[in-house]
This record gives C-alpha cells, structure tokens and sequence, in this order.
C-alpha cells in the first residue's frame, strides 16, 4: 500500500471515531442526505450505550431515495432492474416509475389504516413488489419488517407476535428450483397460530405460476386483498417528515436462543450511513449498477438490493435465481453482462457453489464481465482458497468484508472508494471508519499482541446506521451486546489484527452458524428436535461443509423405553425442523446416540463433537464425564452421510 494510501484511510478513520471530530466528521456526511430538518447535532446518548444519531433531524428515506433523484431530472434513470432467472421475466423501472408505484402503494396502506409507527409485515419473493411495499411503509413512517420465504408458518408467527403488525404483505407463490413456494397457506398457517394483530393481508397475484395462482377469501377478522385492484384505486401518498430515530424497519436475526430478535434500524442514521458506504466503500456513483445477489429477507438484501443503491441514486439489481442451475454456473456472469453491473456483492457460499460446478470458468468466458470493478463477499469469512480463485479468475478485485444484521453495514472491510489498499487473503482488511474495534480477551482487557485471538468487540457509540436497539425489550438490547464487555458492544465474533491493523474474523463465540450465509441458531433447531416425543436430548451444532461453509448437524439420545427405528427417526427429526423452521435451516444430518458427550456437571461437549465429526485434533476434556463416549461417537460419525 502506497503510505499516502495508508495515510488517508488511517486519517478519516481517526476523525470518525475520535471524540473532539467524530461529530463533525459525521455532520458532514449527512449532507448527502436531503433533511426536511438538517440536524445540528451528530449524536446523542439517551441510556448507557443507546445512542441517537441526528437527534434534531427531520427526513424521509423513501423521499431520499426516489423523489430526489426525480426532482434532479433523473426520473427516466433506471432505479430496478428485475431479472427472473427462474421465469425469464427481465423488467426495467426508472425513478419516475418506482416513484410512482411506491406512491400508489403508500396509498394503499394508508387506506388500509396504517400509520406512522404501525408495523407492516413483507413476506414477499425476489420481486420488485418486495422494494415498493418497503419504499411504501417508509414513505408514511409505518415500520417494516420483512420475513425471509424461506422460513416456515411458525417462524412467520414468532415474528408476526413479536412485531404486531397490522398488515402482512405477500404474494400467491415463489419460485425456488424445481418446486413452487405457495406462500398463502404459509400465511393462513401463521395467521392461525398468532394472537391476532393482522387486519388485512395484500396478496400481488403470481398466477403465472403453476399452482400459485390467489385463492382465498376473508377469515374471522382478517380481509385478503388484491394487491393489483388496490394499486389501481390508491390515492397516492406524500412522504412524511419523520425524526431522524424514527424506525424504520425491524428485521429478525437469530440470536442464542429460540426466540429471534428484532433488530431496529433508525431512518436518519440508516440513510447517512447507507449512502457514505457506497461512495467510500463499493465506489459506486450516481448512474452505476449495483447487483447485491442475496435475498431482500436478509440484512444485505435490505442494505444493498433496496436503500443503498437507491438513496445514492444508483441502479438496483433484483435477481430471482441461484448461481448454478439457473440455468447454469454462468448466471450471475450473464447478469453483470447484461447489465454492465459495476459491484457484486454476494456470499462466498455462492462462489463456491459456481466453482464446484465451473472450476475452470468455462462459463465465464462466455461473458464480458469488463464493466465489473468489485467483487464484494460477506456472511461468512471468505477462505483463502474460494477468494484466490475467484480473484485470479475474476481479474477484478475480490473483496472480503465483515459485518452483521446488527451494524447494517460493514464493520471491516477494504474501502475500495477511499484508498487502495491491498488485501490479504483471510482478512476483511480494516476498520471501516466509525467502528472502533478492539480484540478483548475473556476478562475483558484488551489483548496485548497482536496475532492472539479474542473476541472482537467495538468501543461504543456505533457509527451511524447501526442498531437502535431490540424491538420490545430494552433489556435484551443491554443484555445481549452490551453486558459482556461495559463501554463496547459484543459482537460475537472472534478474531485477531495482524502486525499491520489487517482484522482477521475467524467464527462466532456463541451457539449461532451461518449456512450458505443464512445466520441460524443452533438453540432454536434444539428445540425443535426435542418437540419429537422419542428424543431424550439433543445437541445441533454447526459443522464444516465445503458448499455451505457450515450445515447443522443433529445428535440426539432416545427416551427410554422409545422403540422407533433409527432411520424413521432422522426423516422425522428432518421433516420436523422443515416445518418449524423451514427449507432454509437445510437440516440433513442427524446421529443416534446413546449418550451425548458431557462433563461431569452435565454439559454438552459440544466443540470435542465439532471437533470429531470435522476430523480435527482434539484434547479429551479432563472434566468428560465417560472418555468412552467419544469412542462411540467417533463410530457412529464415520460414515455419516447427509440424508437425501
Ligand atoms: N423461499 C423458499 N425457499 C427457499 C428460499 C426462499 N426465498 N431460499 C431458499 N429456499 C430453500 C431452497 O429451495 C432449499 O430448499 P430444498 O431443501 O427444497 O432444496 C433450501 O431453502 C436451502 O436453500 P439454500 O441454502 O439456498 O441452498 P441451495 O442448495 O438451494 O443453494 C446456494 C445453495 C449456495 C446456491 C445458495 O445458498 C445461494 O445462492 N446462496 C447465496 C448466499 C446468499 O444469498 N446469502 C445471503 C446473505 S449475503
Ligand atoms: P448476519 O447477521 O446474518 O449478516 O450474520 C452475521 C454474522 O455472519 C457475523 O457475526 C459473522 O459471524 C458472519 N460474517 C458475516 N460476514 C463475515 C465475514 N466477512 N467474515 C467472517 N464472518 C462473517
């Protein structure tokens, strides 16, 4: 790295964190944002370790990221393109037109009685509907909270429980490979088994596919709606001024235990920080094409596919469709050409799929990628291997970075707008300015050489654009990150700096895995193999995949006296996890046993299991309760094969 290069990164990142110029440095930033209020304040602390950013500011982010662009003469500007894989559909909606459906649509909500601070349920395909419903809400200050398809009844429940909507936005079907997603009974399913919040249910109509077509009618209090015919009625509405820690959307994650929690994402903070990472960190500009290959239901789909591109009047992506098998491993080559995309942005299990099937990017050569100046990965740490391959093959900068449904943003990562700076395989290079980070060792002091793990926490405040706090429980925001180490916020992961400030993050210190970048807890899967009445105990943990990075696998131990055969059990247990979980969860692996590794206080072995079924070295525990149960163990994972 050139030491100018090294000098100017190392230069923004103190003025952002450091006390005397953080404000400043923030203000300023904000002025890309178009406020009905400019803030005159950058931050605040309302309770220990709850901050607000932009205390005195007024906005809309729906305003910021459509009528601004329109009003500056660029409504005929692409904001979406959608392209279907799966059905071959390709449209394009310029600002003018993405306008003037969110409009209608926020007109629509608002004749349905939703109003500033009410929560809207978006549980909708890769469709552009799925961007106008989140526009919309934001539009009229009612609160999003949108729901992965890939997630089960009771998932959907859980969530519909925690946030109260009073609307649920959804579509008669999806596709996914081979098989259509219906989601209507997965709506009915969740309506009936939560406690009755949802008024009315707007259905956009995919009749196209097979079996999907909407059918439905009222049910007890609930009316259907048709998403088409309320659009066509709707008066259009005006954005609202909102405070700058207005919220704007809610969205799930799981955390340790069962129960997701609802990750509040503030409106002012949200669109500074959005729209500061794509010029300092993706390098895009106005006019650039930016595709987020991930899922609008996850935190990079909310970031990257909707707000981000749009506030920096970009265009957007929406893709439906896989990396392979759509219809092959040259799909996302085929996208970038044919829309001269600038930044990808995806998971590395994605690269990984398309490698195992196109070592050779024999596909690749089939496109002319040239418009391609970054390849961004995160979800997962991106393994040397995957990124040497996709860089030498690429010959386009490949780029790990690291960050969380939490921050909303990157918390690591090489700021391709700002400096070059080199990458080092393994690494999500460096602090991205506002993040703090400091590696702490389990007593909470700061470790003292370099190269030593820890667990990787920030100095609060956060930056702009991080979470407000947990839906519902203030106390569960203080408890979950706040608690373990006072003054930083505990991220989970753990991880070292090297002796030139490159952050290395190397896995999570609690019980959540992340499968093909799907952040799952091990807890929840736990709870509901229990549900089987055969199952005595249980242990889920996440082991090495080299598609997925990691998959959970199950061991359980049978109740007394259970007679059910091995076999019957596991296609149980699978089906079991489908339903309460859903697809997502991907869970295929299950072993009987008849005793779990434990320490003689009762406690699950569970990293010597990891450690045995990843074919890892591993000490025996002096505390295990009966060494022979390994040797079991050892037996019965020998051969474990993924159920088909
Ligand atoms: N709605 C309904 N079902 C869904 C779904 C959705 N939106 N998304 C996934 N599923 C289903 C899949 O159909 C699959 O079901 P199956 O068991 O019937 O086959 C199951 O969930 C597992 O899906 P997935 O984890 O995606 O595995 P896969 O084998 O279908 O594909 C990859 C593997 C690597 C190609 C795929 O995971 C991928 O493209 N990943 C990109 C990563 C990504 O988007 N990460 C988000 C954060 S950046
Ligand atoms: P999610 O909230 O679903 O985005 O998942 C966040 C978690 O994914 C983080 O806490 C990490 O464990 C993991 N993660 C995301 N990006 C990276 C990355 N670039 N390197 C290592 N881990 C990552």
């Amino acid at each position: 790295m050139s030491r100018e290069a090294a000098a100017g990164y190392h230069d923004l990142w103190q003025q952002s964190v450091a006390v005397h110029t953080r404000s400043a440095f923030w203000l300023q930033a904000a002025q890309a944002i178009d406020w009905t209020l400019p803030p005159t304040v950058a931050m605040e602390e309302r309770s220990p370790g709850a901050w607000r950013w932009f205390p005195d500011g007024e906005l809309n982010t729906s305003y910021n990221a459509l009528d601004r662009h329109v009003l500056a003469g660029r409504g005929d500007q692409t904001a979406v393109i959608y392209d279907s894989a799966m059905s071959g559909t390709r449209v394009r909606l310029s600002y003018r037109e993405l306008l003037g459906r969110v409009e209608r649509f926020a007109g629509v909500l608002r004749a349905n009685d939703v109003g500033q601070g009410d929560r809207v349920i978006v549980y909708l395909p890769m469709i552009p509907e799925a961007i106008v419903a989140m526009l919309a809400c934001a539009r009229i200050g009612a609160i999003h909270s949108v729901v992965f398809g890939g997630f089960a009844a009771s998932e959907l429940a859980v969530r519909i429980d925690d946030a109260r909507p009073t609307v649920i936005v959804t579509a008669s079907g999806g596709l996914e490979p081979g098989r259509a997603v219906e989601y209507l009974p997965l709506v009915e399913r969740a309506l009936a088994r939560s406690k009755g919040s949802v008024r009315t249910v707007i259905v956009r109509d995919r009749e196209m596919i097979p079996g999907c077509a909407a059918d439905y009618a009222d049910t007890g209090d609930v009316a259907w709606l048709d998403w088409a015919h309320e659009e066509n009625e709707a008066v259009p509405a005006a954005p609202v001024s909102l405070r700058s820690e207005d919220p704007l959307y809610i969205l799930y994650t799981s955390g340790t235990t069962g129960s997701p929690k609802g990750i509040v994402r503030d409106n002012g903070g949200h669109a500074v920080a959005l729209a500061w990472s794509m010029a300092n960190i993706y390098n895009i500009k106005p006019g650039d094409v930016f595709w987020a290959a991930s899922d609008v239901g996850w935190v990079v789909g909310h970031s990257y596919i909707v707000y981000a591109p749009l506030l920096s009047g970009a265009t957007t992506v929406i893709y439906e469709g896989k990396p392979v098998g759509t219809p092959d491993a040259g799909a996302f080559w085929r996208v970038v050409e044919d829309y001269r995309v600038s930044v990808l942005f995806t998971a590395p299990t994605a690269i990984r799929a398309i490698r195992r099937v196109d070592p050779d990017l024999v596909e690749l050569a089939r496109h002319d990628i040239s418009s391609l100046h970054g390849l961004f990965l995160a979800g997962e740490r991106l393994d040397p291997e995957t990124y040497h391959w996709a860089n030498d093959g690429l010959h386009c900068p490949v780029v790990d970075h690291w960050w969380q449904t939490e921050t909303g943003w990157a918390i690591a990562a090489n700021p391709r707008g700002l400096a070059d700076i080199p990458t080092k395989p393994g690494s999500a290079t460096f602090p991205v300015p506002g993040y703090d980070i400091v590696i702490l060792d389990s007593k909470g002091k700061p470790v003292k050489r370099t190269g030593t793990d820890g667990n990787i926490a920030i100095r609060l405040p956060l930056p702009p654009g991080t979470l407000l706090g947990v839906w519902g429980s203030e106390d569960r925001y203080q408890s979950a990150y706040l608690s373990a180490f006072p003054g930083f916020y505990a991220t989970g992961d753990s991880g070292h700096f090297d002796d030139d400030g490159y952050l290395y993050v190397m896995g999570r210190t609690d019980d959540v895995i992340n499968v093909a970048g799907h952040r799952l807890s091990t807890g929840s899967l736990e709870e509901v193999l229990t549900l089987h009445p055969a199952v005595a105990e249980c242990a889920v943990l996440g082991v090495h995949d080299p598609l997925k990075g990691q998959r959970a696998a199950g061991f359980v131990t049978l109740k007394a006296g259970a007679t059910i055969d091995h076999d019957t059990l596991a296609a149980e247990l699978i089906a079991l996890v489908r339903d309460h979980v859903g697809p997502v969860a991907a869970f295929r692996d299950v072993t009987i046993l008849d005793r779990l590794p434990k320490t003689r206080s009762g406690k699950i072995l569970r990293k010597t299991i990891r450690q045995i079924v990843d074919g890892e070295p591993y000490t025996v525990p002096p505390t295990i309760e009966d060494p022979t149960v390994l040797d079991a163990l050892k037996q019965a994972v020998h051969g474990v094969r993924p159920h088909p």
